[in-house]
C-alpha cells in the first residue's frame, strides 16, 4: 500500500499510460539489479545465509506481500481533481435550487441548495459559493431545479444488460456458459454487447451505473462488472467499466497499488440443477471441489510467500498460479465480492455452510425470497451477514419462490440486513428500478432504506462507495433530478447525469399534482407482515366473509361507478363532508348522507371506517394464466398448453384440427396470484387457454375472489373471447401461414366447432383476440379485416393484445376501430418484432396508452405474468400521469376495468359489477390500500 504514492493513482491500471507501466518495469529490474550487486558483500559478511535466488525474486516478493492486501481504492481517491472517466469538452454544470436526497447519514439527510459539476465530479453541494460561480464563468451551465428532487444514480446491484440484450436474438444470447457448473474463469465483460437497445431505456428511468452479472445456470457462473450505462466516445465495452480490476489485456494486478473489488456469481438451486441435471447435493459438490481446488493453489502460494519472503529460495521454482483458479483463489483471499442467487432456505444454508467451510465472505443473496424467514441463517454466514437484494413483488414463477413475501424488505431491515432492490435485467426493465424501490416503501420498508435500496446500498454492497451512491463532494457526478419525489409513484427523470454528462438530450416530462412533490403517506401493513412470517410465508388469503346483511362504509371520500361504458366519479368530497355508502345484500343500496337508511336500520349492521378512502369499480385482469396456473415452473400446478393446429394433428376424439378448448374448462381456483389480486382490488380475471402456437381458444371470465367454481358468481362469464396468436419465432409455421389459416377462417372454410366460433366472430357477435405485438403483422390484420367486412357486410369485433407496436398504427387502428389491449402496460423492446416502442416521458411526449387515445381507440392495459396482476392499480395510474391532464381518474381506472371486459367481449351490467373499497386514498393513490369487496354476483361482501 505504501507503494501506492510512488504512482499516479486516479486512474485505473488499464487506462494509466504505459510510459508508467514501463517506468514501474524499470524500478522492479533496477530493484533487482541492486540485489544482485549487493550479493557479494553479503557473502563475505553472511557465507551461511546465501541461497539461489531467481531472476524474478523482486517481483515475486511483491506479489507475495500484496496477496493479502485486501482492496481499496487508493488512499488519496479522495483528493482527486478529475474522474478517470471524465470526458474532454463536459462542461461544468451547476444544479441550483434542488431537493436533495444525499444517501448520507443513513438516508437520512435531505438538503436545499446547489450541486455544481465539473471534471466528472461532485464539486460542491449546498450552498455554491458566488465567488465560485463567478471564476467559472460563461462556461458554467445553470440548471434551475425549482425545487425539484435530486438523488445520486441509480445502481443496480443485478443486471443482464447487454449480455442479455434487447431486442434479444439467438446471436446474442450471452447469459451463460453450458460448460459446466462451476466457470469462475468465465468473465461478463467478454460478453457485454454494447449495443443493447436497453441501455439508453434504463438510463431513461434513472439508472446509472449497473453489475452485469452472468446468468444461474451455473454454479458458478462467471466474474461480473459494474459498467456505467452511458455510451462512450470509444464504443467499447472496456470503456464503459467502473473501476476494473485488473489490466483488461489479462488478469493481472498492478502490484504497487491495493486490488480493486471484483465479483462472481454464483448460484444455487433450481437453476443449475436443472442445466446440469443434477441435484442440489450435486451442485454443492461441484461447488466444495472447486473451492479445495482454489484451496490448495491458496496453500501452496501461501507456503511458497513464506519460504520466499524468509529468503529460503532453495527449492522454490516459479510461483504457484492458474488462470483458470486465480479468480476464486481471490475468493478465498476475500477479494472478491460474491453475488450469489440463491432463494430457499436449503439452498441459502447450503452457502452459508459452504462459506464458514471455505472461510469467504458473501456479499449478496440475489432473489433470496426466503431470506426473511431465516435472518438467523444469514447471520451465521463467514465474515458479515451478506446483503439482500430482491424484487419487490415478482414471486411464485417456481418452488424457490412460492412463499415470496412483499413483506420482505421491511422485514430483513428490521433485522438490521442490508436491503437492495434489483432489476435482474431484463428480467424487470431495468428502467423502473426505482418502482421497486417505491413498492418496498409501500409495503413497509422505511423512505430513506428504500431509496437507499437503489442508490446507496448496492453502491456499498459493490465496494463503489467511495464514488457512487451519494451526493457528497469528490464524487462521481452521477445524479438524477427527478419530477416529483422519488419514491411517489411514476417519478420520472428531468435529466440523468452520468459523469457530469447529461444523458438526455430533449427531456419531455409532464406535470403532475403538487401533492407528488411530497413522500406518499403508506398504509399500514404490520398485520400482514406478522402473518407473513406466522404462516411461513404462505398466510391466508381468502376474504372474510361480512355475516350482516347490510354493510356500512363511512368516511367515504369519492365514489367511482361503472356507467354508460365508462367509469363516472359520482362522489368527491369537500373537506369536511364524506359519504356513506350503504350496501345491502351485497347490492350499493344508498351513496352520500343516507342519513334516513342509516337510521332506520332494523337488523344489526357492520361498520367500515374508509378514513377518506374510496368506492371504486373492482379491476379485471387479462393478458397471463391467471387462475389456469399455480407456479409458472411447475407442470405440475398447471393447466397446460393446448396443441396447436399448425403444428402438430389435433386427435380425433376432439375433433381433430377444428376443435375448440375452452379456458373455463381448466380453471383453477383460490391460486395465490389470483387472491393477492383480489387483495389489490382485481376482482375479475380473463385468461385464454395458454397456446405456444397459433390457434389458443376460448377464453372465461372469472371471480379472482371464489374458492371454487361451482359458488355463486364464481364464473362470470363461461365465454368471453376467441383469441389467436400471430407472432414471428414462435412454435408455429411463418407468419404468413399464420395468416392464410387465419384468412381461411374467417372466410368460412373451417368446420366443426372452429367454424361455428369462426361465424360468431365474421357476425361481430364474439370478439376476436389476436395475440400480437408487431405493427406489420397489424396492418395486414386490418387489411384482411376490410376484406373480410367488404364481403360479409359486418363488423368484426377486433381486438389487438399485446400490442407493442400499435402505436405506428395509431391512426388506422382507430379508424377501424380495432381495440388495444397493451400487455405490458410500459413497453420494452424485448425481441424484433416489438422493438419499436414509444417509450414515453422522459424521452418522448406521448406514451402508446396517451397515443391511442388520442386516436380515439378503446384501450385496455394487460398483465403478461400472473404475479404483476396484483398492480394494475398501478399499472393505471402511470398511465394516466404520463399522459398529464389528458387521462382522469376515472378513465385510468376504466383502463384497468370496463376498457378490458369491453375489448374481450366480456358484458357484466354495472349492477352485477363488483366494486372495491380503499381505505386512505383512492384505488390509484400509494397512500391507499384495498379493505374490501362488494361483490353483487357473488352476493357478498368480503373484508380483507
Ligand atoms: C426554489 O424553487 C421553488 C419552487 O419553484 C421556489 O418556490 C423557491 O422560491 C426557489 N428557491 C430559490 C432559492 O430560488
Ligand atoms: C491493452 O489494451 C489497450 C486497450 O485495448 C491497448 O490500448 C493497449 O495497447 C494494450 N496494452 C498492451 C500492453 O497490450
Ligand atoms: C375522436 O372523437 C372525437 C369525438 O367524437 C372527435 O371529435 C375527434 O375528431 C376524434 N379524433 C380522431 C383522431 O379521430
Amino acid at each position: 500500500m505504501d507503494k501506492a504514492d510512488i504512482l499516479p493513482t486516479t486512474v485505473p491500471a488499464h487506462r494509466r499510460p504505459h510510459s508508467h507501466r514501463r517506468a514501474w518495469n524499470a524500478f522492479l529490474i533496477s530493484l533487482l539489479v541492486l540485489t544482485l550487486v549487493r550479493l557479494p558483500f553479503h557473502w563475505k559478511l553472511h557465507p551461511r545465509k546465501t541461497s539461489h535466488v531467481p531472476l524474478h525474486a523482486a517481483e515475486t516478493l511483491q506479489k507475495c506481500r500484496m496477496l493479502d492486501v485486501l482492496p481499496a481504492p487508493p488512499s488519496d481517491f479522495n483528493a482527486r481533481t478529475e474522474s478517470d472517466r471524465f470526458v474532454e469538452g463536459t462542461p461544468p454544470t451547476l444544479i441550483r435550487n434542488a431537493t436533495i436526497w444525499t444517501g448520507r447519514s443513513n438516508g437520512l439527510e435531505i438538503l436545499h441548495g446547489d450541486i455544481l459539476l465539473d471534471k466528472g465530479l461532485i464539486k460542491a453541494v449546498g450552498r455554491v459559493k458566488e465567488s465560485l460561480v463567478q471564476w467559472y464563468g460563461d462556461d458554467l451551465v445553470h440548471i434551475d431545479a425549482q425545487g425539484s428532487w435530486v438523488s445520486p444514480g441509480i445502481v443496480d446491484l443485478h443486471s443482464h444488460l447487454g449480455v442479455l440484450s434487447a431486442p434479444a436474438l439467438s446471436g446474442a444470447n450471452d447469459g451463460n456458459s453450458r460448460k459446466g457448473p462451476v466457470l469462475p474463469w468465465l468473465r461478463s465483460l467478454d460478453a457485454l454487447n454494447t449495443r443493447d437497445d436497453a441501455f439508453k431505456l434504463s438510463i431513461s428511468g434513472g439508472v446509472t451505473t449497473a453489475l452485469v452479472l452472468p446468468g444461474s445456470a451455473n454454479a458458478i457462473g462467471g466474474q461480473a462488472f459494474p459498467i456505467k450505462l452511458r455510451p462512450t466516445k470509444e464504443r467499447s465495452p472496456t470503456s464503459m467499466l467502473l473501476e476494473p480490476p485488473y489490466s483488461i489485456n489479462g488478469s493481472e494486478v498492478d502490484p504497487s497499488l491495493p486490488p480493486r473489488w471484483r465479483h462472481l456469481k454464483q448460484a444455487c438451486g433450481e437453476n443449475p440443477d436443472r442445466v446440469y441435471s443434477g441435484t442440489r447435493m450435486d451442485t454443492m459438490w461441484a461447488f466444495r471441489q472447486g473451492y479445495e481446488k482454489a484451496r490448495q493453489i491458496k496453500n501452496a502460494q501461501d507456503a511458497y510467500c513464506s519460504k520466499a519472503l524468509a529468503g529460503a529460495w532453495d527449492g522454490l521454482a516459479e510461483f504457484p498460479e492458474d488462470l483458470q483458479w486465480e479468480a476464486l483463489v481471490d475468493v478465498l483471499r476475500g477479494r472478491v465480492k460474491i453475488q450469489n442467487h440463491c432463494y430457499e432456505t436449503v439452498d441459502l444454508e447450503d452457502i452459508v455452510r459452504l462459506s464458514n467451510e471455505f472461510k469467504f465472505p458473501i456479499a449478496a443473496f440475489h432473489h433470496a425470497h426466503e431470506t426473511y424467514l431465516v435472518p438467523g441463517t444469514l447471520k451465521s454466514a463467514y465474515g458479515h451477514p451478506p446483503a439482500v437484494a430482491i424484487f419487490a413483488t415478482n414471486a411464485r414463477y417456481k418452488r424457490e419462490s412460492y412463499r415470496g413475501s412483499e413483506f420482505t424488505p421491511r422485514i430483513l431491515a428490521d433485522e438490521g440486513l442490508q436491503v437492495v432492490m434489483k432489476s435482474d435485467h431484463p428480467v424487470l426493465n431495468s428502467r423502473y428500478l426505482l418502482y421497486e424501490a417505491q413498492q418496498a416503501h409501500y409495503y413497509g420498508l422505511k423512505a430513506n432504506l428504500a431509496l437507499a435500496a437503489v442508490t446507496s446500498t448496492p453502491a456499498t454492497v459493490m465496494g463503489e462507495d467511495h464514488r457512487i451512491g451519494f451526493v457528497k463532494e469528490g464524487y462521481d457526478a452521477d445524479l438524477v433530478i427527478w419530477d416529483s419525489h422519488p419514491l411517489a409513484l411514476g417519478a420520472t427523470p428531468k435529466q440523468v447525469y452520468i459523469d457530469g454528462i447529461a444523458q438526455i438530450s430533449s427531456p419531455h416530462t409532464t406535470p403532475k399534482p403538487s401533492s407528488f412533490q411530497y413522500l406518499p403517506a403508506t398504509p399500514n401493513f404490520d398485520e400482514e407482515a406478522k402473518k407473513a412470517l406466522e404462516y411461513e410465508g404462505l398466510p391466508p388469503l381468502q376474504g372474510e366473509r361480512v355475516e350482516e346483511e347490510v354493510v356500512v362504509f363511512t368516511n367515504v371520500g369519492s365514489v367511482y361507478v361503472k356507467r354508460e361504458g365508462g367509469v363516472r366519479q359520482v362522489f368527491l368530497a369537500s373537506t369536511g363532508e364524506r359519504a356513506v355508502v350503504v350496501v345491502r345484500g351485497g347490492e350499493v343500496v344508498c351513496t352520500g348522507a343516507c342519513r334516513s337508511q342509516v337510521q332506520s336500520l332494523k337488523e344489526k349492521a357492520k361498520f367500515v371506517d374508509l378514513q377518506g378512502g374510496a368506492i371504486s369499480p373492482g379491476l379485471t385482469a387479462y393478458g397471463s394464466p391467471l387462475a389456469l396456473q399455480e407456479i409458472q415452473g411447475e407442470v405440475s400446478t398447471q393447466d397446460g398448453y393446448v396443441l396447436d393446429p399448425l403444428r402438430v394433428e389435433l386427435p380425433k376424439i376432439l375433433g381433430g384440427d377444428f376443435s375448440v378448448v375452452q379456458a373455463i374448462d381448466g380453471l383453477q381456483y383460490a391460486t395465490r396470484d389470483a387472491l393477492i389480486a383480489y387483495r389489490a382490488g382485481v376482482t375479475t380475471g380473463v385468461s385464454a387457454p395458454k397456446s405456444a402456437g397459433f390457434l389458443s381458444g376460448l377464453s372465461v371470465a372469472f371471480s379472482t375472489g371464489a374458492g371454487h367454481k361451482l359458488e355463486q358468481g364464481a364464473v362470470v362469464q363461461d365465454v368471453a373471447a376467441l383469441h389467436v396468436s400471430i407472432r414471428h419465432g414462435g412454435a408455429a409455421p411463418s407468419v404468413s401461414t399464420q395468416i392464410a389459416a387465419l384468412r381461411k377462417l374467417l372466410k368460412g372454410e373451417g368446420k366443426g366447432e372452429l367454424e361455428h366460433w369462426f361465424k360468431r366472430v365474421v357476425s361481430g357477435k364474439t370478439t376476436l383476440v389476436v395475440n400480437v405485438q408487431n405493427a406489420d403483422i397489424m396492418a395486414t390484420l386490418i387489411r384482411l379485416k376490410k376484406e373480410v367486412e367488404a364481403e360479409t357486410g359486418h363488423a368484426i369485433k377486433l381486438t389487438f393484445a399485446g400490442a407493442t407496436e400499435a402505436h405506428l398504427l395509431a391512426k388506422e387502428i382507430g379508424e377501424m376501430g380495432v381495440g388495444v389491449l397493451l400487455s405490458p402496460a410500459r413497453p420494452y423492446p424485448a425481441v424484433w418484432e416489438e422493438r419499436r416502442i414509444l417509450p414515453g416521458p422522459p424521452l418522448t411526449q406521448d406514451s402508446s396508452v396517451s397515443l391511442l387515445l388520442a386516436h380515439n381507440v378503446t384501450v385496455g392495459l394487460g398483465v403478461p405474468e400472473n404475479w404483476a396482476a396484483r398492480n394494475i392499480r398501478f399499472d393505471a395510474a402511470w398511465a394516466a400521469l404520463e399522459a398529464g391532464s389528458e387521462i382522469s381518474k376515472s378513465e385510468a381506472i376504466a383502463l384497468a376495468s370496463v376498457n378490458v371486459e369491453q375489448l374481450l367481449g366480456v358484458a357484466i351490467s354495472p349492477a352485477q359489477s363488483d366494486l372495491v373499497a380503499t381505505s386512505g386514498g383512492d384505488l390509484l393513490d400509494f397512500s391507499s390500500k384495498v379493505v374490501g369487496v362488494i361483490s353483487p354476483r357473488r352476493g357478498v361482501v368480503d373484508l380483507l
